[in-house]
């Protein structure tokens, strides 16, 4: 069975508490995967201690991390909204609405352009060491466009999600309960098999408490996992809702109280916050150092979409999570990793320990906190994506 034998690794992040520490690093380091039956880690250590391999590579004195895992992104859409943000910019502020305008620009996109926009981004994500990407539905909004949204996405992703319920579409205009309706009597039937999970945008302008709620049961009714958009641009009931309904992950959560984060650290739910899109919005941070303080399981995404977060770079996420969010390095490096791999309840990516997958990057430069360090440096030097080396 063929191993590779990735030696001379200046600095490890293993995320094994075995190893010691939050990140459980590992100072000149080697790791071994092996191809078979699917590429996954066989042996971290020392790399004074590592066995032999079928081949070699050498990092060089790099440092070697699990690939970023992105819970959290929008791939499935056409046409940008650079205007929108240039006006946010000058001044204007950012509604639920313009996502309408995604929506009709997706409608009009044949399915072979949706796939290649897809495939374009996570090639983006892949480059910045992101190896798993959970990707949404959402711009579609109609039976067919939904269900089209969901097979392009799963052509290119094991992790998908239903957001059907995004904001009311246009043709629904003034009657959002009717559109729930559909959502429940025949978007979600026509679309449980093409998901892992059912999601909603639980914020004024988009859908109240109780549309949330009967969104998510019936998704959940209907054998999907939960995510929740919630408390993104006010003290809404999304968190509460999220922890009520057991969900992975309550996404965004910057307007949080102290209710809010004592039922989040009483749950398993974890607080998957996305700074990029704060950042592109002008919108308030969330307080990650209390939610993280509390206890509270903390992830990193970069929400890639076209509304409110344009990029999908998570090195740029780390960054502005340690400025901005008051995380330590250390914390933001796990959040990327194996806190995305909480969110989608997944413990064999995220980390680098025997049975994980064989997936990984190198830095150009000789520790994770070189991440936050180097703002804007394009420093991933290398990735594994199941094993093979780009
Ligand atoms: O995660 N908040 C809702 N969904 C996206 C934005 C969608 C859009 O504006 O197109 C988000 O920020
Ligand atoms: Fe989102």
């Amino acid at each position: 069975m063929a191993t590779t034998l990735i030696d001379n690794i200046g600095s490890l992040v293993t995320n094994d508490p075995a190893w010691g520490g939050l990140l459980g690093l590992i100072s000149d380091a080697a790791v071994v995967v092996e191809e078979r039956p699917v590429p996954h880690v066989v042996w971290v250590g020392p790399r004074a201690d590592a066995p032999d391999a079928d081949r070699r590579i050498d990092a060089e004195g790099r440092a070697v991390l699990p690939g970023f895992v992105e819970s959290h992104s929008h791939l499935v859409f056409a046409g940008d909204r650079a205007e929108e943000f240039a006006a946010r910019m000058a001044g204007q502020k950012y509604a639920a609405g313009g996502i309408r305008s995604t929506l009709a620009a997706t409608r009009a996109t044949s399915d072979a352009e949706l796939s290649g926009n897809v495939s374009r981004l996570l090639g983006e994500y892949l480059a910045q060491g992101t190896t798993t990407v959970e990707i949404k539905s959402g711009y579609g909004q109609s039976v067919v466009d939904e269900r089209r949204s969901l097979d392009v996405a799963r052509s290119q992703s094991a992790f998908t999600t239903l957001l059907a319920a995004h904001v009311t579409p246009p043709e629904f205009a003034g009657r959002p309960d009717d559109y729930v309706a559909m959502v429940i009597d025949e978007i979600i039937p026509a679309c449980a098999s093409l998901a892992s999970w059912i999601d909603v945008f639980c914020e004024q302008g988009a859908f109240d408490e109780d549309q949330s709620r009967a969104v998510l049961t019936a998704g959940q009714r209907a054998g999907l996992g939960v995510r929740v958009h919630g408390n993104q641009l006010n003290r809404g009931p999304g968190i509460q809702l999220a922890v009520e309904l057991g969900a992975a992950s309550v996404d965004h959560v910057c307007h949080a109280d102290d209710a809010d984060i004592e039922a989040l650290a009483a749950s398993d739910t974890v607080a998957t916050l996305l700074p990029a899109a704060d950042f592109s919005t002008r919108n308030k941070y969330p307080d990650a150092r209390r939610l993280w303080d509390a206890g509270v399981t903390v992830a990193l995404g970069a929400d890639c979409n076209p509304g409110t977060s344009y990029t999908t770079s998570m090195p740029f996420v780390i960054a502005l999570a340690v400025r901005e969010l008051h995380l330590t390095p250390d914390e933001a490096v796990w959040a990327a990793t194996a806190g995305g791999a909480r969110a989608l309840q997944r413990d064999d990516i995220g980390v680098l320990k025997p049975g994980a997958a064989a997936d990984l990057l190198m830095l150009d430069a000789p520790s994770h906190l070189h991440l936050a360090y180097r703002p804007g440096v394009p420093l991933v030097h290398a990735v594994m994506k199941s094993g093979v080396l780009r």
